[in-house]
């Protein structure tokens, strides 16, 4: 097994992909092998650091024989047809958030993943943080027991980052539901390991120049009685990273004397300008090395026996009578664990954790949480037909 490669190829070189690939470039699992996007300076940038063509069309990237597993990172509205046109091809996926815009579509693409005998990962996302997976090892066991309360805070920027019309439009799959309360899901579900009952939520619109939802405030009730509740801000203003260290999202260090910075750089600004200028192949390629890992925001487990709160560093352990810490030293680079589960997939055989099906309910809980808030009440997973 010592020389088994996963061959990757990736369609859409941008802000995702760049978030990625440190990972890919250094995990040494992985070799990129094609990539394919509709930017020229993107195609150019990933020729020159990987000596492995470019091509302008999906299509062409799927049909390249040399490519074994395609990691899916354009815009979310195009997931449906790129992951279903990799499956057609034979090639396992690794597909980013969120899985489709809706169940429908999710459900094409776990079934075209099936009928090929492919493998589908939908991830990155911040369920797979090592903090995360180390608080779900503990939660259930002797110690600490079942989860009962979660509690995710997370206020963020994200409204004021250059953004594609489309993304500050809901009905196209725009605002921070679709693009971050599918982390902060992702990760109360791998918490509480049990399945979504209900969800009842309230959104923020409040900037009339962005007129997508920018916040959100969800109550969610498990199976088996545990519940989560989620808060989230994009607004720009406080930020939860303070309570994180100053350790960003990406596990990179901020500096916290910096405020309102994405807001004073989008003032007055051409934003898709403003956007192109720093995608990849256009802006220096995003380098510095993590000082922790990636996280979501504050996030505290209330387990049956004793509390867990999750950091850039690791695991905080809060027993009746002591308290003591999980450490996970920083990595070389973040979202190893995203390859682990391909890795395991494709090479192991074993089912992703982050397949079709989760992907596709942590889509569900997201478009309950804005029906939710449209229709002024709780609703039922079981209302969206999420389950097979
Ligand atoms: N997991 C994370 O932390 C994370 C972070 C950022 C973005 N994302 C996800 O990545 C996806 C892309 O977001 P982004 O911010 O990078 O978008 P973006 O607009 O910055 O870039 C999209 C790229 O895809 C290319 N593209 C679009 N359609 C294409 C097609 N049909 N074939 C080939 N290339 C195509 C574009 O040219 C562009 O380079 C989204 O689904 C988003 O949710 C995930």
């Amino acid at each position: 097994m010592a020389d088994r490669v996963l061959r990757f190829g990736v369609i859409g070189l941008s802000r995702g992909f760049d978030l990625t690939r440190p990972t890919l470039a250094r995990d040494p699992r992985v070799r990129l092998v094609a990539a394919a996007d509709l930017r020229p300076e993107a195609r150019a940038a990933f020729t020159a650091e990987f000596g492995a063509p470019a091509y302008d069309s999906a299509e062409a990237l799927c049909a390249d024989p040399e490519v074994e597993v395609v990691y899916i990172a354009t815009p979310h509205q195009t997931h449906a047809a790129l992951a279903t046109l990799a499956a057609r091809h034979g090639r396992h996926i690794l597909l980013e958030k969120p899985m489709a815009l809706d169940l429908a579509a999710c459900r094409a693409i776990a079934a075209a993943a099936e009928a090929a005998g492919v493998q589908l990962v939908v991830g990155p996302s911040h369920g797979f943080d090592p903090p995360v997976a180390a608080a779900a090892g503990l939660v259930g066991g002797a110690a600490f027991g079942a989860a009962r309360m979660v509690t995710a805070v997370t206020f963020t920027d994200f409204l004021y980052r250059p953004r594609r019309p489309e993304e500050l439009d809901s009905a196209r799959g725009g605002g921070v539901v679709f693009s971050q309360a599918v982390h902060q899901v992702d990760v109360v579900r791998r918490l509480v390991g049990r399945p979504v009952r209900s969800v009842r939520a309230a959104t923020g619109v409040w900037d009339t120049a962005r007129p997508t939802e920018g916040a959100y405030q969800a109550f969610l009730a498990f199976d088996g009685g545990a519940s989560a509740s989620l808060t989230y801000s994009g607004y720009g203003r406080y930020d939860t990273d303070a309570l994180m260290g100053w350790t960003g999202e990406t596990g990179a260090a901020r500096d916290p004397d910096v405020h309102g910075l994405a807001r004073r750089r989008l003032a007055g600004a051409d934003e898709p300008a403003l956007k192109a200028a720093r995608a990849y192949g256009a802006a220096a390629a995003s380098a510095s090395a993590p000082v922790g890992h990636e996280h979501f925001g504050f996030v505290l487990v209330a387990c049956e026996r004793g509390d867990l709160r999750l950091t850039p560093h690791g695991v905080e352990a809060y027993g009746p009578d002591s308290r003591w810490t999980v450490d996970l030293p920083p990595p070389a680079a973040t979202r190893h664990a995203v390859i682990d589960e391909v890795w395991d997939a494709v090479v192991g055989g074993r089912p992703p954790l982050h397949d079709g099906a989760w992907g596709a309910e942590n889509l569900a809980v997201c478009l309950a949480i804005l029906r939710s808030a449209a229709e002024d009440r709780e609703i039922a997973i079981a209302e969206l037909e999420t389950r097979p």
